[in-house]
């Protein structure tokens, strides 16, 4: 059986990138192996969000979990914070951690552009707490969308640094999945590349938002003035649209809106109707379950407590073994 860490992080509802990039592989992995997906709440402190934001983000990222269908009877499910050794094991990695690779993540520059007036440290080295996560559980492999496979290129480097730096083979090499075969980007509907929070509300499809809601998002996203004679290429837009349809809609619907754009007899306006019925198909259930997760306080709390008991006995071995590699020895026991 083979180890599965993931996580995400609480700075928002849920949406359709999160879903296909990583949930739905969460789901397949909790059904055959050892699994640990948590709430990745340290990680969203870079963002500064208030206290009560917080607690509330991350309340409804686990209902949303638990909504999605991520069991707690099957896997660890828990929140980042309930587990301490993380803290430590990150201070210990940050040791080997160089200024010059961290300051070339790609998403560490992207930050320096979008959060100019905030460029923590945390920023920084946030690359170094996501592979400790990974680490503390000795992960094989990480399900994450197509977004996340740099942080893991890193994970493995700071893993092979670790176990060169003491003479041992003590990491293993994490990989990243998903259970399509192909770690996936799902699109945004403002043609600026993956659906993500930071593009804008107007990007994303959100599992807890209302029907009018999602529709009018999908009526307004960016496509082009339409094609003016058969077999013309696709705008950035419009591929975004029918990536989304890949997603949620059946093989015949795909195939006949395809065929329209092929004979340049396309509507933009039929399309984004059809993708918006078979997005709130999609939704909707999922959404009615949120609501109840959401209301339901007991079953948070135990789900959050047996996950944090499970990930507390990984990360807490592994932290005991890691001082123990390190060279920290007690004078006093
Ligand atoms: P986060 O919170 O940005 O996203 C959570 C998960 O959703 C995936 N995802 C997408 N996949 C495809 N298309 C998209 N448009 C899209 N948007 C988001 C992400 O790839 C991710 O799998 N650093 C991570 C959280 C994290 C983590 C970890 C993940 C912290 N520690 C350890 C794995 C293992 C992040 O910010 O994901």
């Amino acid at each position: 059986m083979s180890r599965v860490v993931s996580g995400i992080r609480p700075t928002g509802k849920l949406h359709l990138g999160n879903y296909f990039g990583a949930v739905n592989s969460f789901l397949k992995m909790q059904e055959e192996h050892e699994c640990f997906f948590f709430i990745a709440d340290i990680h969203s402190l870079t963002t500064h969000p208030a206290p009560s934001d917080l607690h509330s983000n991350v309340k409804q990222v686990l209902a949303e979990h638990l909504a999605m269908g991520v069991d707690p009877e099957k896997c660890a499910l828990f929140i980042q914070s309930d587990v301490k050794a993380i803290a430590e094991l990150y201070t210990y990695m940050n040791m080997n951690a160089y200024l010059g690779e961290l300051e070339r993540s790609t998403s560490f520059k992207e930050k320096i552009r979008s959060q100019k007036d905030n460029v923590n440290a945390g920023l920084l080295t946030y690359p170094v707490l996501m592979a400790v996560d990974i680490l503390a559980h000795h992960a094989d492999f990480v399900p994450v969308g197509k977004d996340q496979q740099q942080h893991l290129e890193m994970t493995r480097t700071f893993a092979n640094r670790f176990n060169h730096m003491y003479g041992n083979t003590y990491f293993n090499e994490p990989k990243a999945y998903s259970n399509t075969g192909k770690l996936i980007k799902v699109p945004g509907l403002t043609a600026q590349g993956k659906m993500s929070k930071s593009s804008g509300d107007a990007d994303t499809i959100v599992f807890d938002e209302e029907d009018q809601v999602i529709r009018k998002k999908i009526m307004r996203a960016v496509t082009d003035n339409g094609p003016t004679e058969p077999g013309m290429l696709k705008s950035e837009g419009l591929q975004n649209l029918f990536d989304i349809m890949n997603l949620v809609s059946d093989k015949s619907t795909i195939a006949h809106f395809e065929e329209l754009h092929q004979t340049a007899q396309i509507r933009y306006g039929d399309l984004k109707k059809q993708i918006a019925e078979d997005v709130l198909k999609f939704v909707a259930p999922i959404r009615e379950k949120i609501n109840h997760y959401k209301n339901d306080s007991k079953a948070l709390a135990i789900a959050a407590k047996i996950g944090a008991e499970k990930a507390n006995e990984s990360a807490n071995k592994t932290l005991q073994e890691v001082r123990g590699i390190i060279g920290f020895k007690n004078f006093y026991k």
